[in-house]
């Protein structure tokens, strides 16, 4: 209305003097006022209204036709060529690169470093400069290098990082990591759900599933809006925005953070998260002292506060459409794409403390906090990042996770079905070492059901929890089945499989769970199904020629109507034209057990349908009978289980 109030007090300005101006400009300024309205995206508010019963965990295919659209494949990262004149060594010693200083042709070389000094969170400053010959150790973690050439011209202006261990060692007393006492390395990233991480990063998913045996929690589920609240409980264990914790008036530094413990228990702490103006803590009022020994806010405030980088920002929104203007991407630092900053921050964390124990969270927001598909561009690093660490047999007394807080946040994506229950379900994938695997065989076996049972942040920190003490024998008793499910359930330990949202403190506003409600597997609309699914079967199988018997649908076993108990809450809504236009696609989901014949082959398919009857298999359909070697013919993955060889 605002808008509409303005328009018209210039209206009445003007419309004596340029009166046929004024008709047309108003005409086209209604028209502009009408289409925003009319396009403007709001938040659909979704509610879940059976948030006590027992949670069935909704199957969604990754690559949902709603959520497709969204998906892009982009070209890698491209940054200037020019090499570093300096490089930090593996002790943590400074260098002069003689031989990048000879390819380049500089004469007389000279190289200073001033050490970026943290004021506070929100500011740094630069010490003065010292000359070094060829090589220094620089007290501290961050600090800017230039090199001038004979004639004194500035050749060389680069920040760089290191971890300085030697000056911690001298207030802290780390203790050796063991079989016992593991580092804990989470790798975190913003606003990546599940099944963005499987368009986005799946060269990092399949060496985690792979290589290293580690889990993916299918039913990993947010308990706060943004990443404030879902990291503040994975560190505390409490609820956030609640009088479990401190009110933060002031700093956060009083807050129960469990890396606290960690260091008191002679572990070396790091927390690394990039993009100062959105920092997880500092949106609020920051910490006062660094909230861990190594803390990289400085490194990014040094970044934007001296004006190295060329910010581009904005050219992001247009990189994450595969559009490239400038000559190198906007995601660069010089020769450096942003986010090998961050990597490299944190392989020297874990290589320079070497056998010392060590607590590190790192939270990377550029490449996911907006975009959904830049995050694409960092997958090969991830997994070469993890290669790394396995290679070099550093997982062997290390727990490595990697995870989120949330899916993606744009309203477009948001609002599509697929996308609400993505932005409720984050990305959460946990590797252990394989001495814990064969000593307490308990535990891969519980992280493995666990892996489709009703999880949160709540659980993850109860498992931390596990670890700082390390205790590993305690999650082989069972949860009381007949009591009260307490609110955090040890990973380690087996999750119930009748826990509900409300068991697991997640708010009605992103429970996802859905619910079963059986159905007469004679009814006309199961026989529908089945016969739907079979000749999709026979479809898939089309391709093998004829090495398949065709199946019939021989019965019926089990079907259920699955209901979503989330329900649209359109009263508590902003108002656009849109929403009265557009109308929610009404679908419907249908589980449906059924035999075919010849083989007696027992399946398990999930279909949704809309308002013209037309069907769809979500995910796959799964074998859900032995098929010994009623496939022999077939070695393709998909196809073996669906086929009954003739
Ligand atoms: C030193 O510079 C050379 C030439 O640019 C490069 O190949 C080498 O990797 C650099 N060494 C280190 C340790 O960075
Ligand atoms: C810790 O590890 C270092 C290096 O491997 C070793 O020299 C030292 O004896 C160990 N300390 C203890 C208490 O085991
Ligand atoms: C962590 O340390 C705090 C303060 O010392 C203590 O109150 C809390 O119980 C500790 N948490 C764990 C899990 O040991
Ligand atoms: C039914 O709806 C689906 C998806 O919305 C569409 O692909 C299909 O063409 C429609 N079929 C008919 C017969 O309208
Ligand atoms: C499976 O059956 C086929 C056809 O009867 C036979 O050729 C093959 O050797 C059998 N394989 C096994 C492992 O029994």
């Amino acid at each position: 209305m605002i808008q509409f109030r303005a328009i018209w007090s210039i209206i009445k300005m003007f419309r004596h003097r340029y009166r046929k101006q004024l008709i047309v400009i108003t005409g086209i300024l209604i028209v502009y006022w009408m289409q925003s309205c009319f396009y403007r995206e709001v938040d659909y508010i979704f509610v879940n209204k059976n948030t006590n019963q027992k949670c069935v965990i909704p199957n969604m295919d990754p690559l949902d036709k709603s959520i497709l659209q969204f998906y892009l494949h982009l070209d890698p990262v491209k940054c200037e060529q020019t090499p570093d004149l300096v490089f930090v060594d593996s002790k943590g010693v400074l260098h002069v690169n003689q031989s990048a200083v000879a390819d380049s042709g500089y004469r007389d070389v000279s190289c200073s470093f001033s050490v970026i000094k943290r004021l506070d969170d929100y500011e740094v400053k630069r010490e003065t400069e010292v000359h070094f010959g060829k090589s220094a150790y620089v007290e501290a973690d961050f600090f800017l290098v230039k090199c001038k050439d004979d004639e004194f011209r500035i050749v060389y202006e680069k920040l760089h990082h290191t971890i300085d261990y030697k000056s911690q060692m001298q207030h802290h007393k780390l203790l050796n990591d063991s079989k016992k006492h593991l580092n804990v390395y989470i790798v975190g990233m913003d606003s990546l759900s599940r099944l963005a991480a499987e368009r986005t990063i799946p060269i990092t998913l399949r060496y985690i599933e792979q290589d290293l045996g580690g889990y993916i929690m299918k039913g990993y589920t947010k308990v706060g809006v943004n990443t404030f609240p879902n990291l503040v409980s994975l560190l505390t264990g409490k609820v956030s925005y609640s009088n479990e914790l401190p009110p933060h008036v002031e700093h956060l530094d009083p807050y129960p953070f469990i890396w606290k413990n960690f260091s008191n228990s002679g572990y070396a702490t790091m927390f690394s998260e990039d993009l100062p103006d959105m920092g997880t803590f500092t949106y609020w009022k920051g910490f006062k002292d660094p909230p861990t020994m190594h803390y990289m806010r400085p490194f990014y405030v040094a970044l934007d506060t001296f004006g190295l980088p060329n910010t581009k920002r904005a050219f992001l929104a247009l990189e994450n459409n595969n559009i490239n203007l400038g000559r190198y991407s906007a995601l660069c630092v010089k020769n450096t794409p942003k986010h090998h900053f961050y990597m490299n921050y944190y392989k020297q964390f874990i290589e320079f403390y070497g056998n010392k124990r060590k607590f590190a969270l790192g939270w990377l927001n550029e490449l996911t906090h907006e975009y959904d598909n830049l995050v694409q561009l960092a997958d090969r690093d991830y997994m070469l990042f993890f290669k790394w660490l396995k290679e070099s047999g550093r997982l062997d007394h290390s727990i490595l996770i990697l995870m989120s807080d949330h899916g993606i946040m744009q309203k477009a994506i948001k609002n599509t079905l697929a996308g609400r229950t993505e932005n409720r379900m984050p990305i959460f994938a946990i590797v252990i070492p394989p001495h814990l695997k064969t000593k307490y065989p308990h535990i891969p076996r519980n992280l493995n059901t666990n892996t489709k049972r009703l999880t949160t942040v709540f659980d993850v920190h109860e498992m931390l929890v596990d670890i700082l003490e390390s205790d590993f024998q305690r999650s082989k008793n069972p949860v009381n089945e007949l009591a009260k499910l307490p609110r955090g359930i040890s990973l380690f330990r087996e999750i119930p499989e009748r826990r509900s949202c409300d068991d697991a403190a997640i708010p009605g506003d992103y429970c996802v769970c859905d619910s079963y409600e059986p159905m007469d597997a004679k009814s006309a609309i199961s026989k529908d199904i089945g016969q739907f699914l079979v000749s999709h079967i026979n479809q898939a199988l089309s391709k093998h020629g004829d090495k398949c018997a065709i199946l019939q649908l021989s019965e019926i076993k089990d079907s259920f109507f699955v209901k979503s108990n989330l329900q649209r809450r359109r009263e508590n809504e902003e108002f656009t034209l849109r929403t009265l236009f557009r109308s929610d696609p009404d679908i419907k989901k249908y589980l449906n057990v059924f035999e075919t014949r010849p083989g007696n082959a027992l399946f398990e398919a999930l279909v949704s349908t809309n308002d013209n009857g037309s069907y769809d298999v979500i995910g796959r359909i799964n074998r859900v009978n032995k098929y010994g070697n009623q496939s022999w013919c077939i070695d393709e993955k998909f196809s073996k289980p669906l086929c009954f060889c003739i």
